[in-house]
């Protein structure tokens, strides 16, 4: 007998998915309102803050610059007290973002701008290991003063507050974490700084700022141009951040391929920069119905009803749909292994940059359940109908592929052990138990 390494876990095949879930809070909010919240004026009430790894960091490099957070518990209201936008003190210790490119990124476009002090930020293996230049680029124009390995490009990144000033930046890639770096930036910066995306990258960003009282102009095709001037105090705010559609996106995909299974995802969020996978699901002809659709604090809020009824349609992803479904596409490549004909996924060069290479790891671990699936420098093509069986996989430590394999295995033929499964905790930490309870 092979002996259980303690974070391996056996992942039984069979059974349905049947019941009601609510996904934990949406990460890019809730790391948007720890971040707005420290430098605003006042205190910010955060309901349904994601209780995660990768916020729990974001929150711990605040606090060792001076911010009360209260602890981060699931069901419980967060408060932080914000010190404004000039407020933040220099920590005595190294910033540590852990597993989280939105921590580090942001950090960035937060910390560049604080005339005098300095700090020093890391991560864990993958992190460090993430480009930085992408953001340390664009704020270099605007006068900030960082260093790390490989010309600034790799953490530990060290930066200088500078005085910067506002500038034109067109961003190279549809990065959320690129753009919302450069506006934290632009909010101390003197003049105005634009930023223009090549396409539209999820605006949380633009639209919590816009409620503390930033001054940002939308503009452009589809609001790829943004505006920001400086000069506006940000006053805290009550936030309530809706459930993540990137962890609702397993049950979806769970529910449709797998016998018999009809699940409700509650409070899901639905801004239409995120809502891509209803749109490849509709696609795939699943049935899924989205219900009570609502505003919920400036975000889209809705419940989303899945069944399982028979054959799905294959499909198509390619660059212009990525930016609204790019945390999506390793479930989607499951998806794929349970279409009938060929799925084509490319336009996603940006995956083999995530916590892991996202194209590689899934190209493997689906390979070794017996998957057909080709790994293109861009993208995926997967042959859909073939039998999976249950085996040794590995998340190779990234969150979205534990919890992606998980969903294959439980159509496979033969259970499946699932190493370095607690990297869901990331993300999803009742990733497990919610997953027991719906098989009930
Ligand atoms: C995020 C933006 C996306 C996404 C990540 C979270 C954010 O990354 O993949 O999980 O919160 O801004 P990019 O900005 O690199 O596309």
């Amino acid at each position: 007998m092979p002996s259980i390494k303690p974070s391996a876990r056996e992942l039984q095949a069979g059974g349905r998915l049947c019941g009601k879930v609510r996904v934990p809070g949406d990460k890019s909010i809730s790391h948007r309102a720890l971040l707005f919240g420290s430098i605003a004026e006042g205190s910010t009430t955060i309901h349904g803050l994601l209780p995660a790894e990768d916020p729990i960091s974001t929150a711990c490099c605040l606090r060792s610059m001076g911010v009360k957070i209260s602890p981060i518990i699931k069901d419980q209201i967060v408060v932080v007290e914000g010190v404004g936008l000039d407020g933040l003190q220099e920590p005595e210790e190294v910033l540590q973002c852990g597993n989280s490119g939105t921590t580090m990124r942001l950090m960035l476009g937060l910390l560049v701008g604080r005339q005098g002090r300095h700090f020093v930020l890391t991560g864990d293996q993958s992190l460090r290991n993430r480009p930085m230049q992408r953001v340390g680029q664009p704020l270099k124009t605007m006068g900030a003063q960082l260093q790390g390995r490989s010309n600034g490009n790799f953490a530990p990144l060290a930066v200088t507050g500078q005085k910067l000033h506002g500038a034109v930046i067109g961003t190279p890639v549809a990065s959320a974490q690129v753009k919302s770096a450069i506006i934290l930036a632009a909010l101390t910066a003197e003049g105005t700084t634009t930023v223009i995306e090549p396409a539209h990258s999820r605006d949380h960003s633009e639209r919590m700022l816009r409620a503390f009282g930033a001054n940002l102009e939308i503009g452009g095709e589809m609001g790829r141009h943004i505006n920001i001037r400086p000069g506006s105090t940000l006053k805290g705010q009550e936030v309530v951040v809706p459930g993540d559609i990137s962890s609702a996106a397993f049950w979806l995909v769970a529910g449709a391929i797998t016998p018999h299974s009809e699940i409700t995802v509650e409070n899901v969020g639905l801004n239409p920069t995120r809502t891509g996978i209803l749109e490849v699901m509709e696609q795939m002809e699943a049935q899924i119905e989205v219900l009570n659709q609502r505003d919920v604090a400036g975000e889209p809020v809705g419940d989303i009803k899945v069944r399982q009824t028979g054959r799905l349609k294959p499909f198509t992803l390619n660059a212009e749909i990525m930016p609204r479904l790019i945390d999506e596409v390793p479930i989607l490549s499951v998806a794929a292994c349970f279409c009938e004909g060929e799925s084509r996924i490319s336009g996603a060069s940006e995956l083999r940059v995530k916590e892991t290479d996202r194209l590689a790891v899934m190209a493997r671990q689906l390979k070794a359940m017996g998957a057909d699936i080709e790994e293109r420098s861009d993208g995926l093509i997967i042959q859909g109908g073939k039998i999976l069986r249950g085996t040794a996989l590995d998340s190779e430590t990234d969150h979205r592929v534990a919890m992606s394999l998980a969903v294959a295995a439980l159509l496979a033929e033969g259970n499946s052990m699932l190493d370095r499964s607690e990297s869901a905790a990331v993300s999803y930490p009742n990733f497990w138990e919610d997953l027991e309870r719906l098989r009930n």
